[in-house]
């Protein structure tokens, strides 16, 4: 059994680090990781893994652990061992997982949709993570759908966020919207949510050179341009931006030339992570964070969780089924795969309409 890890200090760095018997406890279940997926969102939970805490969910094994780092994944496992009274052997559940062959968990608040892991090392971390469903009581669940559920049932739950966000401040009075590292599968999962909205403002997708053929490809944007070509935007429309890529460098030549127009930002992803950092004009005033749990537990209270689950569910079912039409899965054999693709995944080199898929 192995697992996967990443050097804390030097993200790019990675090493497999073979694992003991697992042997569990009064209480826990033993789970098998089945499959997972990983996408730039991993690496943002690398480079937030201290300041967001993500290092905390899946402590490593090994020499010097302390100088690692298990970074989470989104993805399928199946109870193989049971010594809790709650849940038995061959129950498939969905969340958040090491990349690893196996997890020991605690369920407790257990109901027949989800449950809640009470490790005691996972118990102030953001709840949202920290919830499992139990998949097999799931009336339409169907195992045909877990690579397209795990790539982009989390980024596009999130995309739904920001187009609630967006809808619910009135567009915060824009007449464009701008989103940056069009290519994600986040920022496309919003592109659609907002072709299909006639309310929304018209919708520019900002990309690398060679992710443009792709943006246009996919037609989910009113109008696509390259960051090289970002001073062609008109600079006299309120503009709102949804950032993915933390390109400061991008966002500081889009503020300034947009000046008082550029009405708010939305700074949600960091998939250009390795990029040097600059704060000179950036306007911060007008700038804020967006972290997906808190929008989600935000509006649960304000909505109820039926209401938000109702229009969260419809919004990803859409959002996946247009995505269909260009995502290619990438099946890899285990970690030690991912650890052969895992620099690429860093640097940006997997091609925008790859999905890739680990399969255990
Ligand atoms: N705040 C939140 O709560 C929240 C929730 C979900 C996701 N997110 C964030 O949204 C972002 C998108 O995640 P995703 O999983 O949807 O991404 P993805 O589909 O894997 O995105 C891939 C794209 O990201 C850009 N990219 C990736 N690595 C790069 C690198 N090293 N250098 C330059 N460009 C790079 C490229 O786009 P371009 O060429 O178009 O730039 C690439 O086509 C992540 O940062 C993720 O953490 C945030």
């Amino acid at each position: 059994m192995q697992e996967f890890q990443t050097n804390k200090g030097d993200l790019t760095q990675s090493r497999l680090i073979d694992t003991p018997a697992n042997i569990i406890n009064q209480g826990e279940v033993l789970v098998k990781v089945d499959r997972f997926a990983f996408t730039a969102n991993n690496i943002t939970y690398a480079v937030m893994g201290d300041h967001l805490r993500y290092w905390q969910f899946f402590p490593p094994s090994g020499d010097n652990a302390e100088q690692w780092g298990i970074i989470p994944v989104w993805g399928f496992a199946d109870v193989i061992e049971s010594s809790s009274d709650a849940l038995a052997v061959g129950e498939r559940l969905f969340g958040y997982f090491p990349p690893a062959n196996e997890l020991i968990m605690t369920p407790s608040k257990v109901t027949p949709a989800n449950f809640m892991d009470a490790s005691a090392h996972r118990a102030d971390l953001p709840a949202g993570y920290n919830i499992y469903n139990r998949v097999n009581n799931e009336p339409a669940y169907d195992r045909a759908n877990d690579n397209e559920r795990m790539l982009l049932f989390v980024l596009h739950l999130t995309s739904y966020c920001l187009h609630d966000l967006l809808e619910s401040n009135d567009w915060f009075g824009a007449e464009q919207v701008v989103i940056i590292s069009a290519s994600s599968k986040t920022s496309t999962g919003l592109a659609y949510g907002l072709a299909d909205d006639d309310r929304a403002p018209h919708v520019i997708g900002l990309t690398s050179e060679r992710n443009l053929e792709f943006v246009n490809s996919i037609k989910a944007y009113d109008s696509v341009m390259s960051y090289e070509k970002l001073e062609t935007i008109d600079p006299n429309k309120p503009t709102v931006i949804i950032d993915m890529s933390a390109n400061t460098d991008v966002l500081s030549r889009l503020h300034t030339h947009l000046g008082d127009n550029m009405r708010y930002t939305s700074n949600v992803g960091l998939t250009h992570w390795d990029e040097p950092r600059q704060v000179d004009g950036i306007i911060q005033q007008r700038s804020h964070q967006f972290f997906a749990p808190s929008h989600i537990q935000q509006r649960m209270k304000e909505l109820g969780a039926d209401e938000f689950g109702k229009r969260s569910v419809s919004y990803t079912k859409n959002s996946a089924a247009k995505s269909r039409a260009w995502l290619k899965i990438n099946e890899l054999d285990g970690v030690k795969s991912l650890a052969d693709v895992y620099q690429d995944v860093c640097d940006g080199n997997i091609a925008a309409n790859q999905g890739l898929v680990v399969v255990m």
